[in-house]
This record gives C-alpha cells, structure tokens and sequence, in this order.
C-alpha cells in the first residue's frame, strides 16, 4: 500500500519525507485554508519536495469551470493530479480533463456506487472517506473493500485511496483490505511509529549495555 500524507503543512510533509516512507501528498480546501498561503504556492513547494502525486482540489461547482481549473492547477508539476468532488458537474469535467491526460482524484466518496461513476469517467484515482461515514454510523472500510471487488471484477485501473483517515487502525484495515493507497494525517502516521513495548524494549537494552560497556 502505497502512503501518503493528507496535509498541506510543508514542515510536516518534510519531516514524514525524511523516514522515506512517503509516496505522495493530498490537500484539500481546508487543509489549504490552515496554512494561510495560496494554493499554487503550497502546491509548488510540496512538488519541490516529493517526487510522487499530489492531490490539488478544485473548488468550482460547475463542469467547464472545474475543467479550467483543473487545466491550471495541472499547468503546476506534472505530478499534479485534480481533486474533484463527487458530483455529476465533477463526472463531466473528470471526463474531459482524463481527455487530456489529466489524472483526477474524485474526492467526497462514500458509496461504491459513486466511485463506479468516477471509475467509467476515467478518474485515475477515488477517495472514500472512511472516517466520516464511521462517524454517521457506517462502516467506511466495508466501502472501501466494496469499492476494490468492482474494479477488481472489470480491471479498472482507477486506484482507492482510503481517506479520512482517524486512526492508525484504519490504515492497517486499509492495507487488510488491499487499498492501494492510504492518505494519512500527520498525527496518525507519528502514532504508527510508536508502542510502548518497544519504547520499553529500547530502554531495557540500553541500560543492559550501560552495565557491561566498559567491561
Ligand atoms: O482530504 C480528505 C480527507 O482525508 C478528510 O479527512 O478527517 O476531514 O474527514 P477528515
């Protein structure tokens, strides 16, 4: 499963990139909005620094406008994909920016159903927000594991990111259901590091080694 990092924040792009472990990034509106800088801004220091796809949202609501801003936003890195919502308006312009070789990330999932749409119009990438339908009381890695039997059945090459990302056991339950990639917060992916048994093991073999070092 590849990994990414769900942020806008450069510091903490930097430092997830510095254990070589990172494959690529996703932004959103308000992930942009916290960092207080533009979007072509961001978009372009996060380019500078990992060499993998990169999830810029467009935030027009109707088909040609999504489609211009898709065509600039892509004008940026070539790694650059389009983040459009899950709407027919978002169906229209992912179909005409996959006519130019544009790669979209269909963005706001929460049905199998919605990303089989995103699958025909050609998206290259869907995001369900496991998360948010956790927090209406479904399961949103069920969906997620739907979502991969139907590509799976016609050979889509459209790939499943899991989104809305809470905890660092959706990303194993990720991994379980065989998504291809995971977008994680920051906070999670710092949670993932650590257990204390092994904080506890560091610890034990250290002050055994302090006994005998000078031995
Ligand atoms: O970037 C989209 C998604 O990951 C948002 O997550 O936690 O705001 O539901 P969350």
């Amino acid at each position: 499963m590849r990994i990414f990092i769900d942020t806008a924040n450069i510091e903490q792009i930097k430092e997830i990139h510095s254990w070589g472990i990172l494959d690529g990034v996703t932004t959103n509106p308000s992930l942009i909005a916290k960092e207080g800088k533009d979007l072509r801004t961001v978009v372009e220091e996060i380019a500078e620094l990992v060499d993998g796809p990169i999830s810029a949202e467009a935030v027009s609501l109707d088909a040609e406008a999504m489609f211009e801003e898709g065509m600039e936003l892509s004008s940026i890195h070539h790694n650059v994909n389009i983040k459009l919502p899950m709407s027919i308006e978002g169906l229209k312009a992912t179909k005409a920016l996959y006519n130019e070789g544009v790669d979209v990330n269909m963005t706001l999932v929460f049905s199998p159903q919605q990303a089989l749409l995103a699958a025909k119009a050609g998206a290259r990438y869907v995001s369900p927000f496991v998360g948010r339908l956790d927090d209406i009381g479904h399961t949103g890695m069920d969906v997620v594991a739907e979502i991969l039997d139907i590509f799976d059945n016609y050979d889509f090459d459209t790939e499943v990111i899991a989104a809305s990302i809470r905890h660092p056991l959706h990303v194993s339950q990720a991994a379980s259901v065989g998504a291809h990639i995971a977008t994680i917060p920051h906070s999670i992916l710092r949670k993932m590091v650590s257990h204390p048994k092994t904080d506890e093991g560091i610890e034990a073999f250290l002050a055994d080694w302090e006994k005998v070092k000078n031995l």
